[in-house]
């Protein structure tokens, strides 16, 4: 239990997203994850801020805005103008993550950063004190649909063991492939926010999949 769950809009259906936010804000969902990709960084592009200003307006949960983009420091004041709660942006994405972490702080929203599939966890032993939030990719980022990389539940027991040695209070996120069989395994692995696209929106009854998955 307390395990959040955050739906993915990358699989909500975007000819009624209005529907799709009603469904969310009935249910019992955490946050909802808002993938944003630019074609560069990610071999796809989603959604951007025009779509998004009309999501976080119809939208009662706190939005993770996860930006899967080169320079996503240049975005800050945009995902801040959507009210984000979270921001996170891809270590492979900033050279200079430090500084970036502190200016998505100082614009008020809560730090997060994103490891790809092939980057170590222990990349992250000098920023884990500062940051609120890792997400662990468990899928390569770009496109929803994947099977999950079971390497990510050996990278979430590091995180959590350098979590824990740091007294850093950073959640962990887990990103890609999220479902009926993964999420207890990510749960038992030390796994705190589950983000889930497919599974939940995909599902006979997006609601219920999300109430099972948090009664995890
Ligand atoms: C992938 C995105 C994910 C995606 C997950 O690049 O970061 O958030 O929506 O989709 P599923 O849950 O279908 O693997
Ligand atoms: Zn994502």
């Amino acid at each position: 239990m307390g395990m959040k769950i955050a739906p993915s809009l990358l699989a909500a259906n975007f000819s009624n997203l209005q529907a799709d936010m009603e469904m969310i804000n009935r249910s019992e969902a955490d946050w909802l994850h808002l993938d944003i990709m630019d074609g560069v960084f990610v071999p796809n592009i989603s959604f951007g801020f025009p779509v998004l200003k009309h999501v976080a307006r119809l939208c009662r949960k706190p939005l993770d805005v996860h930006l899967m983009i080169v320079s996503p420091e240049k975005f800050i004041p945009e995902v801040k103008a959507l009210g984000a709660y979270m921001m996170n942006v891809h270590y492979e994405a900033c050279p200079h993550l430090h500084r970036v972490v502190q200016q998505i702080k100082e614009a008020g929203m809560k730090a997060g950063v994103t490891l790809n599939p092939a980057t170590p966890v222990m990349l992250l032993a000098d920023i884990i004190r500062d940051v609120d939030m890792v997400l662990l990719m468990s899928v390569n980022p770009g496109f929803g649909g994947q099977q999950f990389i079971p390497h990510t539940l050996d990278k979430v027991r590091e995180l959590r063991a350098l979590i824990g040695r740091t007294g850093s209070k950073a959640l962990i996120e887990v990103d890609g492939g999220v479902n009926d069989d993964t999420a207890p395994q990510l749960v038992a692995a030390g796994a705190d926010v589950l983000v889930a696209g497919s599974h939940v929106f995909k599902a006979s009854n997006p609601e219920e999949t999300i109430r099972s998955l948090k009664s995890l």
